[in-house]
């Protein structure tokens, strides 16, 4: 029997495996640089970077690859340190970890920047969100793509708590994080600003609870908002990509086609790709 993880209980580790699918996410990067751009792209600059997963398995899908993962936070660096550079070889020495204000200009110049999870819906203003945009695009080539996510829909703005069970899975260590629930929270929703406060929380089968493990004060940001700002922020064009629904099996597709309308639905994942 493979041993339990001592990660088994740390946010950092839970949260990776209830909510990051970082595979699937550099798929769409690169999918999407083939076809805006056709090849392949090099370096990507992950922004709020959190445990720096996405920037680690860029680096480790191929030799050529190179990340930047920016972050504020100290302490979360320092675990991305010890949980995933300390165990990738050599590889480790493509990926930079700098603790920044991912509102700084970074030089090379990235290929993508990409800011998943909703993270820059932390940036509540309008302005705020713009001088943020606007970096991306100063720290991107002349080819380069911004890519984040949005989250919306017909039921999607509303107090609610969302459980969903998570499967075991294999922590950084390659040992095994046991099954547990995942708890995604809107604890306030103000329809008037969209400011919305939200909190992650995990449950354990030995009815232990970890509550508030995250909690997040963000402006939910409508696609047409994060269209615009792009733009005004100097990208050429801001394309919309948004997950399909399977009708037979009644949950997402976890495909992503381009679309200039599509219908509402109770709730939607879409990405938002900005072209320099
Ligand atoms: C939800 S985590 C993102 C984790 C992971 N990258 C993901 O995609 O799910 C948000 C991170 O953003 C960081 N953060 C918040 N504001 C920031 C800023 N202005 N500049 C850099 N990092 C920031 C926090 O320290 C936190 O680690």
């Amino acid at each position: 029997m493979i041993q339990v993880s001592p990660l088994a209980r740390d946010p950092h580790a839970l949260y990776e495996a209830a909510v990051q699918a970082v595979d699937h996410d550099l798929d769409f990067c690169e999918r999407v640089w083939r076809t805006v751009r056709g090849g392949r792209f090099r370096l990507l600059r992950e922004d709020f970077c959190g445990t720096a997963l996405l920037a680690c398995a860029w680096a480790l899908r191929r030799r050529e690859n190179r990340a930047l993962g920016l972050d504020l936070h100290g302490p979360v660096l320092a675990w991305a340190r010890k949980q995933h550079l300390a165990r990738m070889g050599g590889a480790a020495r493509r990926v930079t970890l700098l603790r920044r204000d991912v509102r700084g200009v970074t030089r090379p110049a990235a290929d993508v920047a990409v800011a998943l999870n909703f993270s820059f819906w932390a940036f509540r203003e309008r302005d705020a969100l713009r001088r943020y945009f606007r970096a991306v695009r100063r720290s991107l080539t002349k080819r380069g793509l911004f890519v984040v996510n949005a989250f919306g829909g017909s039921e999607a703005f509303q107090e609610l708590a969302e459980k969903r069970r998570v499967a075991p899975s294999q922590g950084p260590d390659g040992l095994r994080i046991p099954g547990f629930t995942y708890v995604w929270e809107h604890a306030r929703f103000n329809p008037l600003d969209h400011r919305l406060l939200a909190h992650i929380h995990f449950h354990f089968a030995d009815g232990k609870k970890l509550r508030r493990a995250f909690t997040y004060d963000w402006r939910a940001w409508t696609l047409p908002e994060i269209q615009e700002v792009m733009r005004e922020a100097g990208f050429a064009d801001a394309q919309v990509y948004v997950e399909g629904w399977d009708e037979q099996r009644d949950r997402p597709d976890e495909i992503y086609r381009r679309r200039r309308h599509f219908r509402n639905q109770e709730g939607w994942l879409a990405f938002v790709v900005g072209v320099v």
